[in-house]
């Protein structure tokens, strides 16, 4: 992949991102949706695992069917939707416990994406709030598979100020 046209800084992304819940028309590329992906499969995930799945989502009326039963207000009429789910079945389970870890996983992958879509310059909204149960029957996905996060993506078409952050005092503790 050819990294070098996008030369924005890590800092610079980080500091810039603000989530982006309007686009324009204009289609994302396959050259920036293969960006994107990769960027999410170099993600770091428990023991290597690897359990995560990223369903590249630009079929009208399958987006439509989701608008339609309500399994999500937040498509924000993108063209392009990332759907980052993971694989109990692959996903690390805590030995001493048995926690699932790849909701971890899957965050981790979508944070990667979400921050790969910034330095292309496009605009993306990290999405939790969703049906699930009616998301996987659309998509029709296998019960081992579990949503974690959308990412409806496109040219930004909403410019804002970022959003208040606490301070560091409120948040860091030094021992
Ligand atoms: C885990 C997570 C879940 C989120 N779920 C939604 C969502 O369902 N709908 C939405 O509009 N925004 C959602 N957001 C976006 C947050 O509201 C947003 O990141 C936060 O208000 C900070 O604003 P900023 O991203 O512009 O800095 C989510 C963000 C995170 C990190």
């Amino acid at each position: 992949m050819d990294y070098t046209k996008y030369n924005k800084s890590y800092f610079d992304v980080i500091n810039d991102r603000y989530s982006c819940r309007e686009f324009t028309d204009e289609d994302v590329s396959i050259e920036q949706i293969n960006m994107i992906l990769e960027a999410g499969r170099v993600a770091p995930s428990a023991v290597n695992f690897q359990p995560v799945k990223i369903i590249v989502l630009r079929d009208e009326k399958i987006i439509n069917e989701i608008i339609e039963k309500r399994a999500t207000k937040y498509l924000f009429n993108a063209k392009t939707i990332f759907i980052i789910c993971y694989d109990e079945n692959i996903s690390w389970h805590r030995g001493y416990d048995n926690v699932d870890h790849g909701v971890v996983d899957a965050s981790i992958c979508t944070t990667h994406m979400m921050l790969a879509i910034e330095a292309l310059g496009l605009g993306t909204t990290y999405v939790c709030s969703f049906k699930e149960d009616l998301l996987k029957e659309i998509l029709n996905l296998d019960k081992n598979i579990h949503v974690s996060a959308i990412l409806p993506c496109g040219y930004k078409n909403e410019f804002k100020p970022h959003r208040e952050r606490k301070e560091l005092k409120d948040l860091v503790i030094w021992k």
